[in-house]
């Protein structure tokens, strides 16, 4: 634990990490209380980047080794990470660390929940697993080998090879440190295959508890259509020869989108008839349908720091409430999230906590995981995609794709595909991402000698840290 007060992050203060990373290997040996993790990361030297200085993140994790190419290193340790002498040329980073994830109760990196391994390394629990510049815009291939007695052992992308007591993992898709995962367990699944447009054959799997077995039917039924859905509206097709999606019952957040292997609170894919609200068919097929979308907007195109969350969240929930209206009742979909807009984010936007949908300081990023960054951000786009019309939202989009795939992104590149797909001028536009608070539009007219005029005004009111309008 550390002492010394949190210290605020600022937007303006970005910059490059140092290193690039070409490729990760992760071995775990699990363990409820002595874990054993694995890395080794090849690190080079990052042109774009001026300050050298090698600092790899780190929480309450126990050094066992580290080495640089293959040298053993004494590296000096902070509660927050450690640092270390290195070439100024590509190197090969080796360490061992020990976790307890049976220790672990805030449930951010590697935890245990019911017996059952899992992890969520959104925002920032990356480094309670092993030492790594556990920032959005680094991104790289990971390899992991779990070892394991426990029957499922899961992890990110394709499934390599598999034995007695191991398996191993390969995703080619380069990711940052938040999207890893990993789960082991005792474990069943409720399987489909799926072929994507582009013909590539996919195993679905949903696994739960065996005492869950048969509650995952709407939830695969909803993935399949959410992947189809996504290929023709979008023109995204899936990406991996495996989509996992894993039921637990301790969860901090919702859902999470990790890279082929979505992680989910269990009330939001076990559903049985005799129990299960239309309500919650209706979250789980929105909240899958969420975590999918993310492959694309979230996964393949990251956020180049945590400043830029609306970028995906904003996108993502636009996609799953485009997906929810298409697949029930648009009017009725607009209906509730207009419900929820205002009963949620207005009254954030009018409280002390009141924030724009892209902030420019925060202390603890978790505190942002806001309806202004979700909804709010969601409803920005709604507006973005009015203000040019389908045709040319699709283009931006298609263009967003193309342009940015593989690369960690700001809001400004996302303006950028609109003006560049539409010859529209986002320059005011962009103000809805720094103005925090909820416009008051004051609408006045006035008939007279056979005109109609119509006076349409707006202000914000103030809010903290933004005092005029
Ligand atoms: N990234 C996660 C999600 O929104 C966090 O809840 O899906
Ligand atoms: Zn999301």
């Amino acid at each position: 634990m550390t002492d010394a007060t949190p210290q605020p992050v600022f937007l303006k203060d970005y910059t490059p990490f140092g290193f690039l990373v070409d490729r990760v290997e992760l071995t775990f040996r699990l363990a409820p209380t002595e874990t054993r993790v694995r890395a080794r990361i090849a690190f080079r030297p990052n042109p774009a980047a001026t300050d050298r200085r090698f600092f790899l993140h780190g929480e309450e994790l126990t050094l066992i080794s580290a080495a640089i190419d293959g040298h053993p290193v004494t590296p000096a340790i902070t509660p927050a990470g450690l640092s270390c002498e290195v070439p100024d040329a590509p190197f090969t980073w080796d360490c061992e660390v020990e976790i307890a994830p049976k220790e672990n109760t805030a449930l951010e990196g590697l935890y245990m929940s019911n017996g059952m391994y899992c992890t969520q390394c959104e925002a920032e629990g990356f480094r309670k697993i092993t030492f790594y510049p556990d920032r959005p815009d680094v991104m790289a291939p990971f390899r992991v080998r779990i070892e394991s007695d426990l029957p499922v052992l899961l992890s990110n992308g394709n499934p390599v090879a598999r034995g007695t007591g191991f398996a191993e993992w390969d995703d080619p898709w380069p990711k940052p440190s938040y999207l890893f995962a990993l789960v082991a367990g005792e474990l069943v699944a409720t399987s489909e295959r799926y072929t994507t447009s582009e013909g590539r054959e996919v195993d679905l799997n949903i696994w739960v508890r065996p005492a869950d077995q048969g509650k995952a039917d709407y939830a695969l039924d909803s993935l399949i259509r959410s992947m189809r859905w996504d290929e023709e509206v979008y023109g995204r097709a899936y990406d991996l020869d495996v989509f996992n999606i894993v039921a637990v019952d301790d969860f901090n957040m919702g859902a999470m989108e990790n890279k082929g292997l979505n992680i989910f609170n269990s009330r939001y894919v076990l559903a049985s008839p005799e129990t299960a609200t239309d309500r919650d068919y209706e979250n789980i097929e929105r909240i899958i349908a969420h975590e999918y979308f993310h492959n694309w907007t979230g996964d393949r195109i990251t956020c180049r720091d945590w400043f830029q969350l609306s970028l995906k969240e904003g996108l993502t929930v636009f996609r799953d409430s485009q997906f929810s209206a298409d697949m029930r009742s648009a009017a009725v979909k607009r209906i509730e999230d207009v419900m929820t807009l205002r009963a949620r984010q207005f009254r954030e936007d009018n409280g002390p906590l009141a924030h724009p949908v892209r902030p420019e300081s925060y202390t603890e990023i978790n505190n942002f995981y806001t309806a202004t960054v979700y909804e709010k951000g969601a409803e920005l786009i709604g507006m973005l995609r009015r203000l040019v019309g389908p045709e040319g939202y699709r283009k931006a989009l298609d263009l967003y794709f193309s342009r940015h795939d593989g690369q960690a992104c700001t809001i400004e590149d996302w303006l950028q595909v609109f003006e560049d797909a539409t010859g529209r001028d986002l320059t005011r536009f962009k103000r809805w991402y720094s103005q925090a608070g909820t416009p008051r539009v004051k609408v006045t007219e006035d008939f007279k000698d056979g005109t109609y005029t119509l006076h349409l005004e707006q202000e914000t009111p103030p809010t903290p840290g933004q005092d005029k309008d």
